[in-house]
């Protein structure tokens, strides 16, 4: 059972200016809840438990989002709100957490790498903080990472989805070399290739579960032109060495929600408005109005 995760959260989240000034773009809100608790649910709801936030400066209102407020419960109780009382207390969620500092932003390798210690010799798995898997949440996929891991005795195993051809530009690219039932077994990674140049469509959709032997293969990455070091290369260098480094595709009908630019953000929080229970179809409506007008 691998009951600890790493999410990491340091980034500078510059490509959300102004809206990231001064407060994480994890804890920008989608629909009802910031994207970090989406995260945390799903975690949780996939069997892990333990969550170590790789954080920054500027990040302190994560801690505060899972702590306890008992002003705010007061609150609630004394108004009888109960209702909410539900929806921030996260006691109840089953988790623990744990937080760390990345010093400077050297890129997401170099925050994995702060999380050492917590993961010792055990595997985890990485839950970047500005990536939502399935609509509101709510997928399996993890889980199923897991459980090949440790069947197939993989390395690494990744979770990909599909993305159009004339995409593949923005994303790490899997290069299949061998495929199986709904998994396949990875060859090569390219970071962000043309089209033309791009080995397959299947975009690495951050999820991943790997072995503390990750650590090691972090260290012997060199730095990129922005100074920052890359965890797709570490994953690389697994691939060269021939480690069974797996990936996951995610199921029909579900997808990897990437708020860290603002098209997408806008996108996912629109469908996510759309689906809520209580205000969705009052939203549709007003979405109708405007795009008619
Ligand atoms: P991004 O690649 O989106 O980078 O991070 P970023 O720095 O946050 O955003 P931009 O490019 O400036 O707009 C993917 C995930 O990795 C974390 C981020 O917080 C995000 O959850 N990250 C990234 C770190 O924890 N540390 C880093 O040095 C870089």
């Amino acid at each position: 059972m691998i009951r600890n995760a790493i999410v990491p959260v340091a980034g500078l989240g510059t490509r959300l200016l102004p809206a990231t000034k001064s407060q994480p773009k994890e804890m920008l809100p989608v629909a009802r809840k910031p994207i970090v608790q989406y995260v945390v649910e799903e975690l949780v709801a996939n069997g892990v438990g333990d969550i170590l936030f790789v954080t920054g400066r500027n990040k302190a209102s994560i801690e505060n989002h899972f702590d306890s407020d008992p002003e705010l419960v007061r609150a609630l109780n004394n108004t009888n709100k109960t209702d909410l009382l539900q929806e921030v207390q996260f006691e109840e969620l089953n988790a623990n957490f744990f937080y760390t500092r990345q010093r400077q932003q050297r890129g997401l390798g170099d925050a994995i790498l702060c999380g050492q210690n917590f993961a010792g010799e055990q595997p985890f798995v990485v839950a970047l903080g500005d990536s939502i898997l399935g609509l509101h949440g709510r997928s399996k996929t993890m889980g199923r990472m897991m459980q090949l891991f440790e069947e197939r005795r993989a390395s690494c195993v990744i979770a990909v989805e599909e993305v159009p051809l004339d995409q593949t530009q923005h994303y790490g690219i899997v290069q299949v070399a061998e495929q199986c039932e709904d998994y396949c077994r990875v060859g090569n990674l390219v970071e962000k290739p043309k089209p033309e140049d791009a080995p397959s469509n299947l975009a690495i959709a951050g999820r991943y579960v790997f072995s503390p032997l990750i650590f090691d293969l972090i260290r012997r990455v060199q730095p990129d032109r922005k100074g920052e070091i890359q965890l797709t290369d570490a994953i690389q260098l697994m691939c060269e060495e021939g480690k069974r480094v797996l990936a996951v595709k995610l199921p029909p009908g579900e997808c990897r929600y990437d708020i860290g630019n603002f098209p997408s953000y806008f996108e996912t929080f629109v469908e996510f408005a759309l689906a809520d229970p209580l205000y969705g179809e009052a939203f549709r409506e007003t979405l109708k109005r405007l795009v008619r007008d």
